[in-house]
């Protein structure tokens, strides 16, 4: 299975919102060459966590809906209000209601023996009343339901690959911009040892960079048992040669194609 790896679009930020649907329109019209109807969106999908700009990211993710994809989301900092400094509760219902349909935090979403898990990394960071600008907090609520999850998953011999999306970068250690519990979660999805990987796919976003964790000098996914971790770049950002990256992962070999977007 394929999937396609959206991340930090800011609709409602400078003209992301016409790059996003030029983004859309390619993958619907290109299904031969990517051989994907799943997307994951990592976050960060408006840039103020503002209504009118939840409605402009509704209308853009059913687009492909209505083209028969199947769009999971999870929310970033920006998707929680102004700045993704200032959280607000009126944002997170409108993501809820207009973008996610996601009521509670790990969400399980089995497609064709893929198991996605769907992380809040706002939950921790709004429930605290301790919101530190950027960062990110799951929370041992969250980090327990996970790792009993996980077990779950291990056991259900129709589940080939587990993927987790989170929104924060969990090897971004930048003060006011990291996630605080980035250890725990380690501690939570590495591999035991004598046993298979608990997690076969970590995808993430955030900082804007896109980045394999397979470093020779460096290699965090031999360092904790995932065969794959990824941080997708912001998708409507335009390289060098003026076009947009788009990330497709395809799970059975572990490899990522990036298709360049005029
Ligand atoms: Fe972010």
């Amino acid at each position: 299975m394929n999937i396609i790896h959206l991340s930090d679009l800011h609709i409602g930020k400078s003209n992301n919102l016409i790059k996003a649907h030029r983004i859309i329109e390619w993958i619907i019209g290109n299904q031969d060459l990517h051989q994907s109807n799943l997307v994951v969106i990592s976050g960060d999908i408006v840039d103020d966590g503002e209504t009118w700009q939840f409605k402009k990211a509704r209308d853009l993710i059913n687009r492909l809906r209505e083209a028969g994809y199947i769009v999971l989301t999870v929310p970033g900092n920006h998707d929680c209000g102004p700045n993704g400094i200032r959280e607000n509760q009126a944002s997170k219902r409108d993501f809820r209601e207009m973008i996610s349909q996601v009521a509670e935090y790990p969400a399980v979403i089995i497609k064709s023996g893929q198991a996605f898990v769907l992380l809040d990394s706002m939950e921790a960071e709004m429930e605290k009343g301790e919101l530190w600008s950027a960062q990110g907090y799951l929370g041992l609520r969250q980090l327990q339901k996970l790792d009993l999850l996980l077990d779950e998953l291990a056991e259900n011999p129709a589940v080939e690959n587990v993927i987790l999306v989170l929104h924060h970068h969990p090897f971004d250690y930048l003060f006011y911009h990291g996630l605080r519990d980035h250890a725990d979660l380690k501690g939570v999805i590495s591999r035991r040892e004598g046993r298979p990987p608990r997690v076969n796919a970590l995808l993430f976003g955030h900082k804007h960079l896109d980045h394999r964790f397979n470093d020779p000098e460096d290699n965090k996914e031999d360092l904790y048992g995932i065969d794959l971790i990824f941080s997708s770049g912001q998708t409507v950002e335009r390289g060098e040669d003026g076009k947009m990256a788009l990330p497709v992962i395809d799970l059975e070999n572990k490899t990522i194609q990036r298709y360049r977007i005029s």
